[in-house]
């Protein structure tokens, strides 16, 4: 069961909501901005909440989002169905504080489940604990500024009793109404304590209503995988996990912020995530019009066209080699090791510890162009040993170097 997900190795995080019609980060304006987040401004918490009476997506084509996802390789996409903010993308009976109430109206959540799962995709729903508009949770002020990890407006007991209610029967109307839903990545869960949320009782609610759900580990105690934040981990984690990351420095769609990585810096996280054994949940900021930036496309762009010719090396791998064999992440799957060039070489470059006469051949993954190779072992091995481990050089001219990252095969006997 979801082991899809334990190769899934690429997928699309959407970070939308009425805010991105002004051009500022979601949520984090509204309580005067978070240090993590560069880029992010201070909008007065009225101003703020004030945009969702006006959002209406026309140029909204969720259809084209699932075939761009697709482009790239990628295996699941996951929608921000409610951010901190608390406006909800999804029609709900809980509160009116929905796209039902926008001049869009249409369920926002439907249209893209339906989309994502039209071309195979996997579909994931963001959702926040957390909620600075409801009455309840209570909301976030103006007078509540600056916000304070360790100082945050408290419920009285009968709200935080009432707005539980609201999350329960939020997060069941999620995952009733819209047919099998792979993910729920929660976030938010730091401003209470565990037992607050009732994570217990939440989870068995959600496994229930969706037996092949994954929950992430922000519902704390009670995540199938870990989800490292804008960061590659230093060691391969145990467990199945996600590097979620920004293609800028901001989640939604942020004007101000023009610190785009380089599609070439997107490729070595993929390549690295993979070698890893993670996913890569890279992050996408449509506009108020429900367009993808410029600036976020032409990067998705040449990611697709780099994988269009090295899928093979990423998608349903398993982690390849140890580092001490390597100098590069590696990945492997049936008979074939891929090694990811991340730094150019002086003519060769080597791999050790493999079982060498088992080499068959090896090639540029991108074209097949067939490398040359020798290969070395301890002579007294050589000479008892019929299968022994020894190290590899391999030529790589600069003519089958590619400008984003190169990929050699080695095709092994099995
Ligand atoms: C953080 C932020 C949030 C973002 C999330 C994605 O926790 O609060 O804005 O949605 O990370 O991982």
């Amino acid at each position: 069961m979801n082991n899809w997900f334990n190769t899934a190795r690429l997928g699309m995080f959407i970070h939308w909501g009425h805010s991105s019609q002004k051009g500022c980060e979601l949520s984090w304006p509204l309580v005067g901005g978070v240090f993590s987040l560069p880029f992010c401004q201070d909008v007065p918490v009225d101003e703020y909440h004030s945009t969702a009476n006006t959002f209406n997506p026309k140029q909204y084509n969720p259809q084209e989002w699932a075939y761009l996802a697709k482009s790239l390789g990628m295996k699941y996409a996951i929608l921000t169905a409610k951010h901190h903010d608390g406006f909800a993308l999804f029609h709900t009976q809980e509160s009116d504080f929905s796209i039902v109430s926008t001049p869009y109206k249409q369920d926002i959540v439907r249209e893209f489940v339906d989309a994502m799962r039209s071309v195979g995709l996997r579909v994931g729903l963001y959702f926040s604990l957390s909620d600075w508009h409801h009455p309840d949770y209570p909301a976030f002020t103006e007078a509540d500024k600056p916000y304070r990890f360790d100082q945050l407006p408290q419920p009285t007991p009968q709200q935080w009793e009432r707005y539980l209610q609201f999350l329960f029967n939020q997060i069941q109307e999620l995952l009733t109404n819209y047919g099998q839903i792979d993910i729920i990545w929660f976030d938010g869960s730091w401003e209470r304590t565990p037992e607050q949320w009732q994570v217990q009782e939440l989870a068995k609610m959600i496994r229930k209503l969706q037996p092949n759900i994954l929950i992430n580990d922000r519902l704390p105690n009670c995540g199938d995988f870990a989800t490292p934040e804008q960061f590659i981990p230093s060691h391969p984690p145990a467990h199945l996990w996600e590097t979620c990351l920004t293609i800028n420095e901001s989640w939604g769609y942020n004007a101000n912020d023009q610190c785009f990585k380089s599609s070439r810096q997107l490729i070595h996280t993929l390549c690295e995530v993979a070698g890893k054994g993670g996913n890569l949940l890279l992050n996408v900021s449509p506009m108020g019009n429900g367009q993808i930036p410029p600036q976020q496309l032409e990067r998705l762009q040449d990611i697709a066209d780099w994988m269009s010719s090295h899928a093979d090396s990423i998608l349903d791998t398993r982690p390849g080699l140890e580092p001490w064999q390597f100098y590069g992440p590696s990945t492997r799957k049936g008979d074939h090791i891929y090694l990811h060039l991340l730094m150019k070489p002086y003519e060769q470059i080597s791999v050790r510890g493999i079982p060498i006469k088992q080499v068959k051949s090896v090639s540029v993954l991108a074209d097949g162009t067939p490398l040359t190779f020798t290969s070395h072992c301890a002579i007294i091995d050589s000479l008892l040993n019929p299968n022994p481990l020894g190290e590899l050089k391999i030529d790589v001219p600069e003519s089958v170097i590619n400008p984003y990252a190169t990929v050699i095969c080695i095709d092994m006997d099995s």
